[in-house]
């Protein structure tokens, strides 16, 4: 199962990023980290697409077999950096996939914000956002960088989750070929 954990949040520190990473490590999954890919900010032009770190993106999501995108809520909303990345690489890489969504607010009962505009982010580029969904909060970290466990176990579901769905995928998909039935 190929499973990409995208980090959404620009900052080294953000707790998203912790967020991201844990979810990767404990599940031995990928991990796409914003605070430190290279992508331009989208500009319409045809070089971008062959600017390496876009195409090595691109790669990597394209042959995912589900998504986990992070992200921090920034002003009621996601991050413009995730939502550059969404700009830059169209629908290719989303399309048809199983994708949770999970966000990190401040606290102050936000998070819904960032998780309603990535949902309808994803389904503009034909993905297959997923109805569980989470915000942690600063409460839910220790030191900022570790998710604690009690809040951790409810990411546990989002993800597993995701892996039912992933895993109905690719049956489907062995079955298609199997029985060499176009889709
Ligand atoms: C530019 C900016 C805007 C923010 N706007 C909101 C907001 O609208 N609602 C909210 O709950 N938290 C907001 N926060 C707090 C973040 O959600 C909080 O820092 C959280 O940890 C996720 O961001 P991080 O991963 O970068 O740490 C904002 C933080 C920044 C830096």
């Amino acid at each position: 199962m190929n499973i990409v954990v995208v980090n959404g949040s620009p900052r080294a520190n953000g707790r998203t990023r912790f967020l991201a990473k844990q979810i990767a490590d404990s599940n031995n999954f990928t991990n796409l980290d914003l605070a430190f890919e290279q992508v331009p900010l989208y500009n319409g032009e045809a070089e971008q697409k062959e600017i390496e770190a876009v195409k090595a993106i691109r790669e990597l999501l394209v042959k995912a077999d589900g998504i986990v995108i992070c992200t921090p809520e920034y002003n009621n909303a996601m991050s413009g950096a995730l939502k550059n990345l969404v700009e830059l690489l169209g629908s290719e890489p989303f399309k048809k996939k199983p994708i949770s969504l999970l966000a990190v607010a401040g606290g102050g009962k936000g998070g819904i914000n960032a998780l309603n505009s990535m949902r309808t982010v994803i389904r503009g580029v034909y993905g297959n956002a997923l109805p569980k969904q989470l915000v942690l909060d600063p409460v839910d970290f220790e030191n900022d960088t570790v998710v604690k466990p009690e809040a951790f176990a409810k990411v546990a579901e989002v993800i597993d989750e995701l892996k039912e769905y992933v895993q109905k995928e690719i049956l489907y998909k062995e079955y298609i070929e199997s029985n060499s039935v176009s889709k």
